[in-house]
């Protein structure tokens, strides 16, 4: 299993990390037989999983469920999970304790938390108690309800200028990586000339570190349209819904179950129980 120093090194060496998220035990097992380098337990969860129409219900208790899951299917890959909305904006004992029931008790090997400011310090904090930190810069869904909307960040030049600063808190702060959304491709390479820290983009152009997708944008699962930074390698949701339907016709049919699928009494048994 790759570990935090491995992935600083992978960047000295411009070979790109990739991510993915994943959320359960299948999902899990399948990002590490694809060999990712890092699984994110994303709180995107509570939209391609659990159906809300954005990040902020998400809660510490989901977030421990799922990772714990996806801990179980994935036993070789480094596992970083989201810190819920909320969960690091109180007093950085409250931030210490909920990061700690994500790598204690979920088995988590890292957080990730949104945006600067008041955070750098929550970030600062974790680091010095050995939890690694991935910072989120750009498109920080859990502020979808202040940016008005999942807009691309970071266009003009003083929004630009105050996200290399901010990146450079992070760095500074002590977080192992950062991770870049929905940012202008020029700006997300200039972050990532700047910092020795990995960063990972989604949104964010060719020229960064690492990359990073929704495992069911990836694959065509529960998802009615992807984004435009997203590249689709499947259409899973069309042949779910041909097998279910094939299904359901054989049942009505009487075509299922087949003489392979029954369970057979013996001749003697069968007169002992009906005569
Ligand atoms: O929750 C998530 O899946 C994420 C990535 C999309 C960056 O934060
Ligand atoms: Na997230």
């Amino acid at each position: 299993m790759k570990q935090t120093v491995d992935f600083i090194n992978m960047k000295q060496r411009e070979e790109k990390i990739v991510v993915l998220t994943a959320y359960d035990y299948p999902s899990a097992k399948h990002a590490e037989q694809g060999s990712v380098d890092i699984i994110l337990v994303g709180d995107s969860l509570e939209m391609v999983v659990l159906g809300y129409d954005s990040t902020v219900p998400v809660t510490l208790e989901d977030m421990i469920h799922h990772t714990k899951a996806v801990k179980r299917g994935a036993k070789n890959t480094f596992i970083m999970a989201d810190m819920p909305f909320l969960s690091y904006h109180l007093t950085v004992k409250d931030t210490l304790i909920h990061a700690g029931q994500l790598v204690q008790e979920a088995g988590a090997h890292a957080v990730k938390l949104e945006g600067a400011g008041e955070v750098i310090e929550h970030i600062a904090a974790l680091t010095r108690a050995g939890i690694p930190v991935c910072a989120h810069l750009g498109l920080t869904p859990q502020s979808v309800g202040v940016l008005g909307g999942y807009k691309v960040q970071g266009k003009d030049a003083r929004s630009a200028q105050r996200l290399l600063e901010d990146a450079r808190k992070c760095e500074a702060a002590g977080a192992f990586a950062l991770l870049l959304e929905c940012v202008p491709k020029q700006l997300a390479e200039k972050v990532a000339k700047s910092l020795t820290i990995p960063v990972i983009g989604i949104g964010a152009g060719l020229n960064v570190d690492a990359q990073v997708l929704v495992y069911h944008d990836i694959l065509g699962y529960g998802v009615e349209r992807v984004a435009k930074f997203v590249k689709s390698y499947q259409k899973l949701d069309a042949s779910i819904s041909e097998s279910i339907q094939a299904y359901a016709a054989d049942v009505r049919t009487k075509q299922f179950p087949e003489e392979i699928h029954s369970f057979n009494m013996k001749e003697e048994e069968l007169k002992r129980v009906y005569g």
